[in-house]
């Protein structure tokens, strides 16, 4: 990766190319399929609330849980101003993050009306008092992921206020989504603005949103020329395999063999009746690499158990279905 830039250096992750913290989907089975693969320097476990982690089993929860393959985990943590963060901190140190991550920039309901993503990184009061308290506590490396703010006139002036607590605060380095607080994933992310930001700040910037693979940093390096890393969600989900394919586009893969295997890692670690949600969001997604992969994710959407799922997902991918190539965003999210 060229995209290190001296900045990064500071930081314990390196090369950095990082697998995005995604919520039902970045569990301890997702992250031992993508560990099969490798080729990744972090990944990060799904949005975990402060509050309700304290209550979780470290050894079982396959949210919080993980195995020694899996490297370097990001613990992301949903937190709101309200938390108590050094019981949230005796709960997590044990299980050595290689670094914790506030999000800042969810913007679902529940989310929001906690007072955590967006609504954290708009109040900026309790912005500056989490990372603080966060970082008395914790030693290592602290990162924000964030989004642009509310999309106003200006909209830059307090984005770049935010950047000046998020500095003052103690965290180490930002994540930027470069869309708006309420876009979700509509219009493109701003690729242009990594370089902007990383122009506005002493932390490393790490780049999120929209990027494909290599080809889209190809495409128009001088976006990501300043940036201390790249972060990459929903296309790991459609090749979990993306990382160790970065250096090495030839690799093979037996895309009906990667899915059986990531449905055994699933029903290990959450229980049939419980893998059924993960693993239609996870078909959702890898249909993709199919010229008709509508028909593979129709057909398993409804499916009522997982080994109907299953079922569907043979028969369909066993037929020697057409690929897509490259395999590109889905249209619904
Ligand atoms: C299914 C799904 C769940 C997500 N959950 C989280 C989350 O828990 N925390 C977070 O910061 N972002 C979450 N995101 C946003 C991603 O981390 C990432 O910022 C976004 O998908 C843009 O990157 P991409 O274009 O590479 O997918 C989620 C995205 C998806 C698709």
């Amino acid at each position: 990766m060229q995209v290190l830039k001296d900045k990064a250096a500071t930081t314990p992750i390196s090369p950095t190319l990082l697998c995005a913290p995604m919520a039902g989907v970045t569990n301890s089975a997702f992250r031992r399929l993508l560990a099969d693969f490798g080729g990744y320097s972090a990944i990060y476990t799904e949005l975990l609330a402060g509050r309700q982690m304290v209550h979780e089993d470290a050894g079982k929860s396959p949210y919080i849980k993980r195995r020694a393959e899996e490297g370097k985990v990001i613990y992301q943590l949903l937190l709101t101003g309200q938390d108590s963060i050094p019981r949230i901190m005796d709960h997590l140190l044990p299980l050595n993050p290689a670094a914790i991550d506030i999000n800042c920039g969810c913007g679902g309901k529940y989310v929001r009306q906690a007072g955590g993503g967006v609504a954290l990184f708009e109040n900026r009061g309790n912005l500056a008092k989490v990372i603080k308290d966060v970082r008395r506590e914790y030693a290592g490396l602290l990162m924000l992921k964030i989004r642009l703010g509310r999309e106003v006139p200006d909209w830059q002036k307090p984005f770049l206020e935010r950047i000046r607590i998020i500095e003052d605060s103690g965290a180490d380095v930002i994540t930027l989504h470069p869309r708006f607080a309420g876009q979700h994933m509509k219009r493109g992310a701003k690729h242009e603005l990594f370089s902007w930001l990383a122009d506005n700040t002493r932390l490393p910037v790490i780049a999120n949103g929209d990027i494909l693979g290599p080809a889209t940093i190809a495409r128009n390096p001088r976006h990501f020329e300043k940036t201390a890393g790249i972060m990459v969600g929903r296309m790991a989900i459609i090749c979990p395999w993306l990382f160790a394919a970065w250096d090495n586009p030839g690799l093979k893969v037996d895309h009906l063999k990667t899915w059986l295997r990531f449905y055994d890692y699933l029903l290990e670690d959450f229980g049939e009746k419980d893998a059924l949600g993960p693993l239609k969001l996870f078909t959702k997604y890898y249909a993709q690499n199919y010229a008709f992969g509508h028909i593979l994710y129709t057909a398993t959407r409804s499916a009522p158990t997982v080994q109907a799922l299953r079922e569907q997902a043979i028969r369909f991918m066993s037929a020697q279905p057409a690929m897509t190539e490259p395999p590109t965003l889905p249209v619904i999210y």
